[in-house]
């Protein structure tokens, strides 16, 4: 495969397959493969007109050994359950799931970036409902669908410090919404807010609790952390999305003897921070730079603005090691596809 693999940036790319399974009559039928990347479905579907849809992203990650690994792909099976519970769509089971994704991996092998080049194989799985209804009701119909393309990094700085805009006019998800499920609707209703922070030059913008706008909620597509005290620190709230790069660096964290604490986090705590960092499975760990309260006028800084401080470089390498295969998987997180 001739592909410009260090500078694919994180960009929809044709690949050779994708694999589909439909909902119909109470019950999932047949996995197909498809050379289509495209669907037809009805007008009236309801994920065109009532966002009736969930997504999900995970990575496949080509080692020195030249095999290909998943990072914890069980747990974004779980997450698109929960999603589809939170929004009544049909259930893909964790093993059709979990099948689709291996099967496409190894259909599109080729597209899985070489070991070293700091490129991936993003894969995104799709739930949507495709019944027709024009009453606000859940569709009796869904289909399932996994589709993957090469990236690199998704903020184009990589393991670089970025600057992040505080979004005080806007929320993206309201306190008893749909904040902590994958569904589409939260990522419209980020749009024009991080579209604005793009605006100004900034990476991404970072929400703040719909309530009182004291306490950190996410970072655009990413959670929050901070490191204090040898303390590993990130947002407890019911609107932001369980992270499994987050939940896995609190693992590695405790791992190196540092406390963990998730609790809610107050904006002016920033100062106290002597690391932040934005954590993703697209983003991976962006550190941040500057996180910049306009409204407030406040600036916060962590490190020199250029370099990843200490921890955050430490977690980095610790967990890029295990997707990698460069480090030994002692968390069972990994699954080498054959
Ligand atoms: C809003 C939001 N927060 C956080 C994350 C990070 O979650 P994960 O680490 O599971 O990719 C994502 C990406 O999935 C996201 O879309």
């Amino acid at each position: 495969m001739d592909l410009d693999w260090k500078n694919l940036g994180f960009t929809v790319r044709k690949t050779d397959y994708n694999v589909r399974c439909v909902y119909q009559d109470g019950k999932w039928g047949a996995r197909e493969t498809s050379t289509d990347d495209h669907l037809s479905i009805h007008i009236g579907a309801t994920c065109l007109h009532y966002g009736q849809e969930s997504f999900e992203g995970l990575k496949a990650y080509r080692g020195a050994d030249n095999r290909i690994r998943l990072f914890r792909p069980w747990e974004n099976a779980r997450r698109m359950i929960r999603s589809a519970r939170g929004i009544l769509l049909a259930e893909p089971p964790e093993e059709l799931f979990l099948e689709a994704v291996e099967k496409v991996v190894l259909l599109n092998s080729k597209y899985v970036p070489p070991y070293g080049t700091g490129a991936t194989l993003y894969i995104r799985p799709l739930l949507i409902g495709t019944g027709p209804e024009v009453g606000v009701r859940p569709s009796k119909e869904y289909t399932f669908l996994v589709f993957v393309m090469p990236v690199g990094p998704y903020f184009k700085e990589g393991f670089k410090p970025v600057n992040m805009l505080i979004c005080r006019d806007h929320d993206r998800a309201a306190p008893l919404g749909t904040g902590h499920l994958k569904v589409g609707g939260n990522y419209a209703a980020s749009m024009s807010s991080v579209s604005d922070a793009h605006e100004k030059g900034y990476a991404t913008a970072m929400y703040l609790d719909a309530i009182e706008k004291k306490y950190i909620d996410e970072c655009g597509p990413a959670n929050f952390f901070g490191i204090r005290d040898n303390t590993y620190i990130t947002p407890a709230s019911r609107s932001i999305l369980p992270s499994i790069t987050n939940k896995s660096l609190q693992v590695l964290a405790d791992s190196f003897g540092m406390k963990v604490e998730q609790r809610k986090v107050p904006v002016e705590e920033l100062a106290q921070f002597e690391e932040a960092g934005a954590c993703g499975t697209a983003a991976v760990i962006s550190p941040i730079g500057k996180v910049v309260d306009e409204e407030m006028d406040r600036v916060y800084s962590f490190g020199d603005g250029v370099n990843p401080g200490p921890v955050i470089t430490r977690l980095y390498q610790t967990l890029t090691g295990i997707q990698n295969g460069d480090l030994e998987d002692t968390f069972d997180w990994t699954k080498i596809l054959e």
